[in-house]
């Protein structure tokens, strides 16, 4: 059943320098994603896949053609909206987990909720309820020096989602984790997509990775060159 859009691209442009040195690293893009959806976002080194994935995350602005996120024309917000649009509505997931060393599991969990002025107590067992849904309960007092790579990566996920975020923004999740490690981070991906209905847009080099999304968009040269859907396949 076709969901309301989460998220739309309608012409969407970024260009970098200027004369001699212009980059279109991205030209004319359109693309819609909607609530609920696994998309994957693959192609070459260069092909615009990081600042599409800036775009949507409301992390940078378009250069010309519009950003819709919510129903709202992010591209057009100041900073300063932006980053509320951000810490309402999104949780990030990098290749490199970004956890603060010498601080717990739980406390790396929290620290969203700290933004946002949420009382300690209920920060705690809000933070306490997310690690347990990325399977890490038993660990909330480890540091991520006494954490296992994936484990990290866990930790970092349970403060993408402790905000409830309606969308999932990951940049090769998976990128500094063997194969075994990789695949349990995508069944807890799925997981959450599914029994949560979050919404989850990522970047991969690799196919077996990619295959757990519902759909892959093909970048290329700064467009989208391929848009497949495995359940039409289905
Ligand atoms: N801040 C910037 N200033 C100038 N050019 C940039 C900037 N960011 C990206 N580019 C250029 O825009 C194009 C797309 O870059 P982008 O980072 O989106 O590629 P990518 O698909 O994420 O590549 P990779 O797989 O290597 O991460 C490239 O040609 C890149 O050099
Ligand atoms: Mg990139």
């Amino acid at each position: 059943m076709p969901d309301s859009p989460l998220l739309g691209f309608r012409n969407v442009w970024k260009t970098y320098g200027r004369g001699e040195a212009k980059v279109h690293a991205l030209a004319g893009v359109d693309l819609a994603i909607a609530k609920g959806e696994f998309v994957a976002i693959m192609g070459p080194s260069g092909s615009g896949k990081s600042t599409a994935m800036n775009i949507i995350g409301c992390l940078d602005t378009p250069t010309a053609g519009v950003y819709s996120f919510q129903g709202i024309d992010a591209g057009r917000l100041d900073r300063t909206r932006r980053a509320v649009l951000r810490n309402l509505y999104i949780g990030f997931v990098f290749q490199g987990y970004n956890l603060l060393a010498r601080t717990t599991a739980a406390e790396n969990v929290e620290l969203p909720l700290i933004y946002r002025g949420v009382p300690a107590h209920e920060r705690r067992s809000r933070a306490m309820e997310a690690l347990e849904q990325v399977g890490l309960a038993g660990r909330e007092h480890h540091t991520p020096g006494e954490l296992s790579g994936g484990q990290q990566q866990r930790v970092a996920i349970a403060r993408a989602i402790v905000t409830k975020p309606a969308l999932l923004v990951a940049d090769e999740p998976t990128g500094n984790l063997d194969t075994a490690r990789s695949h349990e981070i995508m069944d807890l991906l799925t997981e959450l997509n599914s029994e949560l209905g979050l919404t989850v847009v990522m970047v991969t080099h690799e196919a077996d990775i990619a295959a757990y999304a519902q759909r892959t968009i093909g970048f290329l040269d700064g467009d989208v060159a391929s848009d497949t859907s495995s359940l039409e396949a289905a």
